[in-house]
């Protein structure tokens, strides 16, 4: 079932600049060699990935975000369209899932996050979002993951964390339309 109409969403983000999240986990990295992007979307975060000098590998099983992303003329780009649950994770400095992971079903969530702090050197980072249980989208319609604060931290604990942030707050979404967003924003490093 296809739970969100993802190409609306890249006609509304595709210029946007990088996520702040990602700018400051970049700041904290002194070697800017391999990065993956998980659920790149329309591109902002892996353009500038590439303007910091990784080299990017971003994933996306959507084929409107796949073509959007093959027009990117980049030599140190590597477009990949999978699925999280398939795609064969290589060995990253890097590793940026902005607002992509909560749309892991639960059955899968915890095995998935488990393959990218594999995937991430020691001393490399994660950066990215969880869902918390207040979220507006956390009914029986979404096959999604939804965590506790403290699920949140357990999800984390093989990791030393930089920033945990909690968000429980209306807000937006890509077109405008309300939600309430209940967030965990998240940098951390791998030891
Ligand atoms: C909310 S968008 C975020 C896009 C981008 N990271 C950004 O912040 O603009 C989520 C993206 O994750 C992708 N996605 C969702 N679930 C996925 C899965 N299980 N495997 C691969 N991609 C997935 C969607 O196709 C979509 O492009």
């Amino acid at each position: 079932m296809k739970q969100f109409d993802w190409e609306t969403f890249y006609t509304f983000t595709k210029d946007s600049p990088p996520w702040p999240l990602l700018v400051r986990a970049v700041s904290l990295l002194t070697h800017k060699g391999r990065a993956l992007d998980l659920g790149a979307g329309a591109g902002r975060d892996t353009l500038y990935l590439l303007q910091q000098g990784f080299r990017v590998t971003s994933v996306d099983s959507d084929p409107h975000a796949v073509a959007i992303l093959s027009s990117f003329p980049q030599e140190n780009l590597q477009v990949v369209e999978a699925s999280f649950e398939d795609f064969a994770f290589e060995t990253y400095d890097l590793i940026n899932a902005q607002f992509a992971l909560p749309f892991l079903s639960q059955r899968r969530f915890r095995e998935v996050f488990e393959r990218v702090t594999r995937a991430i050197r020691p001393g490399g980072i994660f950066v990215g979002q969880f869902f918390g249980i207040h979220d507006q989208w956390n009914t029986p319609e979404h096959d999604m993951t939804f965590l506790t604060r403290g699920q949140a931290e357990a999800v984390l604990q093989d990791m030393d964390i930089i920033e945990f942030n909690e968000v429980d707050m209306d807000g937006h979404v890509a077109d405008g339309s309300p939600k309430h967003w209940h967030t965990f924003h998240i940098i951390a490093r791998r030891p």
